[in-house]
């Protein structure tokens, strides 16, 4: 009779946990076939009891083994199920894509500038009048209007495509109080005419500072340290310019050296090349956006994203960053 369990229990095959669990309950389980047989053993006689103790031992392994065996072989069966599973998945590799430059050098822009305590602020690029210009200090018919050639939407000249994103400045000063630590990453337009230098939408990042006590030594040393730990270097010089919004006004150019001929190309040959505008905040636009300039003084910088891209990657010509020439955005796969 033990015999014959054992001859079962070796045969026995399961495609399921529920069969391999009702299998383990029939001959292990406390009211099992086993505990029967143990039960059993008790009233077998005595000289029969050494061959049947070892039967029902023997059938106890088996059992124990089998269940092992089956459960290992099921959990197999299903690793394969969920790597072969869907028969239908192509069979080649899916290409995967890679951030455009414009927004690796943006990340890196940020992450310099967090690390000064710098947080990032965003408004809309279909601006009003009063955000883009008047606020700045531009009020309409001023002749500085003209160095950004606008797109007006429609015939309403109150809606226009921001031409800076100084816009998002004026907005953060409306909304919130000294001190004040944001920058202003985002996409701006000029009807410019399209060349390897020049292009009617691109990418800028503004910074502004405000607080008591604010200095023009407070804005150089934001300078070397943002120049250092982009470029590795801060070999730069102010000149000094002209913006409406700031007073004093100064343009940044970083010695760039020249070594490529990419370099000729947009440092002009002289190995200078200007990386961004800046200057004290105007007491009136502070007045403007709602801040006590008796109490509060800051400044503002700006800087166009392709200008420090093409720097970076040695990129002779402003246009590729909008042509999405995939042979172009792939080179970039490796970046974060
Ligand atoms: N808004 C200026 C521009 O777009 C840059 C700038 C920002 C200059 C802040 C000075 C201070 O050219």
């Amino acid at each position: 009779q033990v015999k014959e369990h054992i001859n079962t229990v070796q045969n026995f095959e399961a495609q399921s946990k529920e069969a391999i669990e009702a299998f383990r309950i029939e001959y292990l389980g406390s009211k099992g076939i086993l505990k029967e047989l143990f039960t059993k053993f008790k009233e077998v006689p005595n000289d029969q009891k050494k061959d049947f103790g070892q039967a029902i031992n023997e059938l106890k392994q088996k059992a124990t083994d089998k269940v092992v065996q089956l459960k290992a072989s099921l959990e197999d069966k299903q690793e394969e199920a969920g790597i072969y599973g869907d028969l239908t998945r192509s069979g080649y590799p899916t290409p995967v894509g890679a951030r455009h430059p414009i927004n690796v050098v943006k990340n890196q822009i940020i992450d310099v500038f967090s690390r000064i305590g710098f947080n990032v602020s965003e408004g809309p690029e279909i601006e009003d009048d009063w955000h883009n210009f008047t606020a700045l200090n531009l009020p309409a018919h001023h002749p500085a209007r003209d160095m950004q050639d606008t797109f007006f939407i429609q015939t309403d000249p109150d809606v226009l495509l921001r031409t800076h994103t100084s816009s998002v400045q004026v907005r953060y000063m409306e909304n919130n109080q000294p001190p004040i630590r944001t920058i202003s990453p985002g996409r701006v337009f000029r009807n410019e005419a399209i060349s390897a230098r020049a292009h009617c939408i691109f990418h800028q990042v503004e910074g502004l500072y405000i607080d008591k006590n604010v200095s023009f030594a407070d804005l150089k040393q934001t300078l070397l340290y943002f120049t250092k730990e982009m470029f590795g270097k801060s070999e730069i010089r102010l000149r000094p310019s002209y913006f409406p919004f700031t007073e004093p006004s100064a343009e940044v150019d970083i010695y760039w050296g020249l070594e490529t001929e990419t370099d000729y190309r947009i440092t002009k040959g002289t190995g200078w090349l200007e990386i961004m505008g800046c200057g004290m905040v105007d007491p009136a636009v502070l007045q403007n956006c709602g801040i006590d300039p008796n109490e509060y003084s800051g400044f503002a910088f700006g800087m166009g994203i392709e200008r420090i891209a093409m720097l970076l990657y040695q990129i002779g010509d402003i246009r590729m960053f909008f042509e999405n020439d995939v042979r172009f955005l792939k080179q970039f796969s490796n970046s974060l």
